[in-house]
């Protein structure tokens, strides 16, 4: 079989990674992909919003599936478009990735089917958003509606606070129009998992439970970053979560979806807090988290690409997957500075190294080649990855691969499943 991934990012490394174990796959392809990608696959430079353009390669290489890693193409459509043209693609049309690209649909989609989650209120004039505000208690979690690459939520303490975010989101636009419908949600109180499952619209096979860490600094402190780590499977996602979710969210949801004519097919993400009164659900996503696909897929026990197809032709319910009996660690290895500005360019040393110790892969995200280096291109650079009998021995090993990664102004968390390891 011949497959496209579309991206360019540590997940979609992670996907290519995991797809060139599967004895089916005879060709590989990328794009755009990644100086770590193009070791395992043909990278074509198109960029993921070109959708002719993938069209156009799919049709020209005669690729059996496309798996499509990031949320903007899924949003715009590519789904719908491939399938239009005949081609086979792993993922949600349009209308059902809304269930990531509106958080007010997606919450309003909850309420009516009864998925817990918290309550909110969707706004699209700023005045009766304040309104709002002044009957509510704080914490306030104020939302832009649609995509903000990760940067459209505000926690805020105080009413001055929501008040400020409200006039960024709606009057000033810091985030375009994804902030022209404005969600205002109960603060949730808890520990947050990612739980990720594959689907053909019906059924579900739910992969490993994780955890990721989205603030820079330990301790989770700092401003909001796309993510500096994950580890999985998370300990706090017991069994009985796991099986509640699976029911109240997963399922519900799917079932939901095809109730409102929005049949959902690929992977379903709840990000989900873990609250004195049971899991509830803060957000979808319509695609494989970033950094969680590094921790989740190298505990996988299955042909991924049997499971994309199987998703492909509504045979998910003929797939068990077993309980992963290992655990992973990723550390992400970042620019000094991001998510603020930083530099980019600097030669990368170490990665051979660690290529060489067992149980570990580096998952390159913002890197590229430059004279027959590669060098740093982006805020997060790296994911390095190791996976080990138990969590506490994954980290340790991600953290010695980490320490042999060398550029100038390297930087990354040191406390990454800081959470999991008080709990043992
Ligand atoms: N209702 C909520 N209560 C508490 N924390 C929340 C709530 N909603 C979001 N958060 C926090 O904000 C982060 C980002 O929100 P999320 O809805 O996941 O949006 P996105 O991933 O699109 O930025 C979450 O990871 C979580 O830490
Ligand atoms: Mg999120």
């Amino acid at each position: 079989m011949r497959v496209l991934v579309v991206g360019g990012g540590g997940r979609e490394h992670a996907l290519c990674w995991k797809l060139t174990q599967s004895p089916k796959l005879t060709r590989l392809y990328a794009a755009p992909g990644n100086p770590g990608m193009a070791q395992l696959a043909e990278c074509f430079p198109i960029p993921v919003m070109d959708i002719d353009g993938l069209v156009a390669l799919a049709q020209r290489e005669r690729i059996d599936l496309t798996v499509v890693g990031p949320e903007d193409p899924m949003a715009a459509g590519i789904a719908d478009r491939f399938e239009a043209e005949g081609l086979r693609v792993f993922g949600p049309s349009q209308r059902a990735a809304e269930i990531e690209s509106s958080k007010a649909f997606a919450l309003g989609l909850m309420h009516k089917y009864d998925i817990p989650t918290a309550d909110y209120a969707a706004f699209t004039d700023p005045e009766q958003a304040e309104a709002y505000l002044k009957r509510k208690r704080p914490p306030f979690v104020v939302k832009a509606d649609g995509l903000a690459a990760g940067k459209g939520v505000v926690i805020c303490p105080t009413i001055e606070e929501a008040r400020e975010a409200v006039h960024e989101m709606m009057v000033q636009r810091h985030f375009g129009d994804s902030g022209g419908t404005v969600v205002i949600m109960d603060y949730l109180e808890g520990e947050e998992a990612s739980i990720l499952a594959v689907t053909d619209g019906e059924d579900i096979a739910v992969l490993a439970p994780a955890q990721d860490h989205k603030r820079i600094f330990d301790g989770d402190r700092g401003p909001n970053t796309g993510g500096m780590g994950a580890y999985a499977p998370a300990p706090v996602v017991t069994d009985a979560v796991l099986s509640d979710v699976r029911e109240r969210v997963l399922l519900r949801t799917l079932r939901a979806m095809k109730a409102e004519g929005r049949p959902y097919k690929g992977v379903l993400y709840a990000g989900i807090i873990l609250t004195a009164d049971g899991p509830k659900v803060i957000e979808f996503n319509c695609r494989f988290g970033d950094p969680e696909t590094q921790v989740v897929l190298p505990l996988l026990e299955a042909d991924l690409l049997d499971l994309f197809l199987a998703a492909c032709e509504g045979r998910v319910k003929e797939v068990s997957l077993p309980s992963p009996r290992r655990a992973s660690a990723c550390v992400v290895v970042a620019s000094e500075g991001y998510p603020g500005d930083h530099r980019k360019g600097r030669p990368i040393s170490g990665l051979e190294e660690v290529e060489r110790i067992p149980g570990t892969v580096v998952f390159h995200a913002g890197t590229a080649q430059k004279e027959g280096r590669i060098v740093t291109s982006g805020g997060r650079v790296l994911g390095v990855t190791a996976i080990a009998d138990d969590l506490r021995s994954a980290i340790t090993r991600a953290y010695e691969a980490a320490g042999q990664i060398r550029f100038d102004g390297v930087y990354y968390r040191k406390d990454i499943g800081h959470r999991a390891l008080k709990r043992t």
